[in-house]
């Protein structure tokens, strides 16, 4: 039985993933000074991202939802944050033209700085630490003082994540101006394969389009507040989604304002447990990231809890199997949730059911697995007759070298050049651009 919810009550929940903070003194000290300092994202914000979901549900929009796997603090530069926009921007354009839809911009960003891990501990030479469970948390380095949580770095992160949005917001109000310019756009990768043409028409006839609408309407599109973002991390954390869950004068219930859109990952989904607890009470657009181990059975239980009154917009549901498990698992979920009349968002992430490690151990994806997860999913979704509304991706706008393939042809050899994800490995620029341009051929209505 369901208890009264309040911001704390996931605390009588066994809570998956949470570090052991060894002062406790000092975390509720850093959580009370936490819960005074000042929102990050707005509830009419949120609710208005809520409502573009609700159409992104219809079939009237799509969404791209990408960036780190784990946004570090020493990344919070201009550079980093400029690249990351940009790729994401000119990702949203592709799509935009192929699907003939408005598309959300949904970054992974301003707080995705704490990670689930397989292990508690980590050994080395036989020396036992606790797991990098992320900045938010913990340092990477290998040292005893290093790896002890250490809640002082919660107001780290909000303040990270702060700087992170201020510029984000002030970039996206006509910091990306030159966007529509051709030399932009780096379509290098590509050259001399049998793929570089295609690319080339198709961003020819992106800023063809652009030109065209900006002459008539005589201003820039970045002037239209085209740029806007919204912000989401994995709500891993709870003592740091707790202290900033809050009440807002003229709306009804608890939003929780360190981002737009925090979603449940797959290792914490639990029905009974603390992430479920705590979702299930604030009225933000939420996500579960939803793996191979779920049953149908079990996804409708998890519906009930986290959206009752079957609000549109408010439950976006992000599959993440393999490819070579999506055949088997997606078109149940989705039969049941249409025999139950569920309104959701379906997303597909193609990244986390596709990792692998190369012969020498180091973690990898491979580029045509990623878009082969993608393919099965458009077409599982065509076939019954739901709109797979969402892509969700892991990705730099830098030029790391962590995924294997694209036209680039990078292979397991290069991917020490400029390997550095401390977790999961994203695509870089090149792949990045390349991946929405295939998806694009996809979703043409
Ligand atoms: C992630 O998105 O980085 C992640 C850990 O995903 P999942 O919960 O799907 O494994
Ligand atoms: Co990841």
């Amino acid at each position: 039985m369901d208890t009264v919810w309040t911001p704390a009550s996931w605390q009588q929940r066994p809570a998956a993933q949470q570090p052991e903070y060894p002062d406790s003194e000092a975390l509720q000290s850093v959580l009370a000074n936490l819960a005074q300092l000042p929102p990050l994202v707005t509830s009419w914000e949120v609710e208005d991202l809520k409502s573009q979901l609700a159409a992104a549900s219809r079939g009237e929009k799509f969404v791209l939802q990408g960036g780190d796997c784990c946004e570090r603090f020493d990344e919070c530069t201009s550079d980093i944050i400029v690249s990351k926009l940009k790729i994401l921007l000119q990702m949203a354009l592709i799509l935009v033209h192929g699907s003939r839809r408005q598309v959300i911009r949904l970054g992974r960003f301003g707080g995705q700085y704490a990670k689930p891990r397989s292990s508690d501990t980590e050994i080395r030479d036989g020396v036992s630490l606790p797991a990098f469970r992320g900045d938010l948390i913990n340092g990477a380095e290998f040292l005893p003082q290093v790896r002890t949580p250490d809640p002082e770095r919660l107001i780290r992160g909000y303040g990270k994540a702060a700087l992170t949005i201020n510029f984000i917001r002030a970039l996206g109000t006509g910091g990306f101006a030159d966007l529509h310019h051709p030399q932009q756009w780096n379509l290098r990768f590509a050259s001399n394969t049998p793929q570089e043409g295609r690319y080339q028409g198709t961003v020819a006839r992106i800023l063809d389009a652009i030109e065209f609408v900006e002459t008539i309407l005589g201003e820039s599109i970045s002037e239209l507040g085209t740029a806007a973002f919204y912000t989401s991390h994995e709500g891993l954390l709870l003592w740091y989604e707790q202290a900033q869950t809050r009440q807002v004068p003229r709306r009804p219930g608890f939003y929780n304002l360190s981002t737009h859109f925090p979603w449940i990952g797959d290792r914490t989904r639990m029905l009974d447990g603390a992430h479920v607890e705590y979702f299930r009470g604030i009225a933000n657009p939420i996500g579960v990231k939803l793996g191979p181990s779920i049953t149908p059975r079990e996804l409708l239980h998890l519906i009930e809890k986290l959206n009752p009154a079957n609000e549109p917009g408010r439950l976006t549901l992000i599959h993440r199997f393999g490819v070579d498990r999506i055949d088997a698992c997606l078109p149940p979920l989705i039969e049941a949730v249409q025999q139950a009349e569920r309104i959701v968002l379906w997303c597909c992430d193609p990244m986390h059911g596709n990792a692998e490690l190369t012969e020498t151990g180091v973690k990898t994806r491979r580029f045509d697995n990623i878009l082969g997860e993608l393919d099965r999913a458009f077409a599982i979704h065509r076939r019954l007759g739901t709109w797979l509304g969402g892509v969700h991706f892991e990705l730099s706008g830098e030029d790391v070298t962590e995924c294997i393939g694209g036209a680039r042809g990078l292979g397991a050899q290069g991917l020490s050049q400029a390997y550095r994800s401390l977790v999961d490995p994203r695509l870089n620029y090149e792949q990045a651009l390349e991946m929405a341009l295939l998806i694009a051929d996809r979703i043409k209505p």
